[in-house]
């Protein structure tokens, strides 16, 4: 079978590799992929955001299935072109994606479903914002509707810091249309959980749950990234929690979307709060987490195209999504100075025992040499018995792999290992 994967992340290098642990897989094409995933897949220069490319590449070669692995190309309409071509996908369209894709839907489909997520307003207007502001309860949380690079939510600590967000958001343009419509909602607390389910729109079949690292610095400080590290599973996430989650949250989002004419099939991720009042939707993803695939998918027993194609053929109820036992843990190594300024083009080594642990995010390969060429560089992960075990492993990995100005955080799964004890 030929795939052909949208995509070229460390997330699309994960997934590239699970496919090929199938034997009926002979190529995988990567549009874009990078310098990394050229090892594994054949890469083509044409970007996830191009459909008019993506459509011609797959008239021109001999697809026989499409994993659409990013938010833009889904939110796009990636998986309706393919689909009108003949060609079977794993995603949603995007009248579907649109849970993602636009943030006044997802909070619109929660309360009217009476799905847990945090109260909120959605507005259109400014002024309307600006009234709202003066009287809600601070810390509170401003939302520009649309896709915004991970970076269109502000905790606002101040009156005055969310009146700044919604002037940037809705009159100056930031973020483009994305802010033009904001939500400002509830500010929540507790411990973060991601949840990647694969749906066929009836069935929804959860992977082992886990925790994203998203600020730069250690100790949670810094910037927001698009993510410094995962472990799984998360020791917040407990057998309690998980079935309060299926009742309440996962099974009456997959019905709430087929209710809506728009049965979501694909991976939905869910980005929970696991608040004192109970578990809470922060937020919907229509795909895979990145870098939660890169520990999530290493953990998934059962084979990835086989579940894939439950999901697309609607079977997924008669199809075992089982996970292994044990831990996983992904270390990021990024570009020094990221998410703000940081430089490219430093040379990578990584040893050959290392590699089948390495998910490229930013590289690209120039004259056979492997170079930095983005942000997040690439992430190690480990699957091991334990969590401490698994951790040592993908940081002793990271020793081992050298570029110029490599920023580590040296805390991974520190959160969880302390969670872990307290219980
Ligand atoms: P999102 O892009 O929606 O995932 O938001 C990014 C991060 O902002 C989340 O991972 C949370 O840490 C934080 N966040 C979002 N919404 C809330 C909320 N209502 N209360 C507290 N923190 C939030
Ligand atoms: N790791 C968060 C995301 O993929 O959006």
């Amino acid at each position: 079978m030929n795939i052909l994967v949208v995509g070229g992340g460390g997330r699309e290098h994960a997934i590239i590799r699970k496919l090929k642990e199938n034997p009926e897989v002979s190529a995988v094409y990567a549009l874009p992929g990078n310098g990394g995933i050229a090892r594994d897949a054949e890469c083509f220069d044409i970007a996830a955001t191009d459909i008019d490319g993506i459509v011609s590449f797959a008239k021109a070669h001999p697809v026989d299935y499409a994993v659409v692995a990013p938010d833009d190309p889904l939110v796009l309409g990636c998986v309706d072109a393919l689909e009108a071509i003949g060609i079977p996908c794993f995603g949603p369209r995007a009248n579907a994606a649109i849970i993602e894709g636009s943030k006044a839907f997802a909070k619109r489909l929660m309360k009217q479903y009476g799905i847990p997520t945090a109260a909120f307003e959605t507005f259109d207007d400014p002024a309307q914002a600006l009234a709202y502001l003066e009287t809600a309860p601070v810390p509170i949380v401003v939302k520009a509707d649309g896709l915004a690079l991970g970076k269109g939510v502000i905790i606002a600590q101040t009156r005055d810091e969310a009146r700044q967000a919604v002037v940037d958001m809705m009159e100056h343009g930031k973020f483009g249309r994305s802010g033009k419509t904001v939500v400002i909602e509830e500010y929540l607390t507790g411990p973060e959980v991601s949840v990647l389910a694969f749906t066929d729109g009836e069935t929804v079949k959860p992977m082992v749950s886990s925790m994203d690292h998203k600020r730069a610095g250690e100790n949670d400080t810094g910037l927001n990234t698009g993510g410094m590290g995962t472990v799984a599973p998360n020791p917040y996430y407990t057998d309690a929690v998980a079935d309060t989650c299926m009742r309440e949250i996962f099974l009456p989002t997959i019905r709430a979307m087929k209710a809506e004419g728009r049965p979501f099939k694909g991976c939905l991720y869910f980005g929970l709060m696991i608040t004192p009042a109970g578990p809470r939707v922060i937020e919907y993803n229509c795909r895979f987490g990145d870098p939660e695939t890169q520990v999530v998918l290493p953990l998934l027993d059962s084979d990835l195209l086989t579940v894939m194609q439950a999901t697309t053929r609607g079977t997924l109820a008669d199809t075992p999504v089982v996970s292994k036992r044990g831990a996983a843990a992904c270390v990021i190594m990024a570009s020094e100075g990221y998410p703000l300024h940081y430089e490219k083009g430093f040379e990578i080594s990584i040893p050959e025992d290392v590699w089948p642990h390495v998910s490229v995010a930013g590289a690209k390969e120039q004259d056979g040499k492997l170079l930095t060429s983005g942000g997040r560089v690439l992430g190690v992960a480990a699957v091991r018995g334990t969590l401490e075990e698994a951790l040592q492993s993908a940081y002793s990995m990271v020793s081992r792999i050298h570029f110029d100005h490599a920023y580590v955080r040296g805390d991974i799964g520190r959160r969880a290992l302390q969670a872990r004890e307290k219980q």
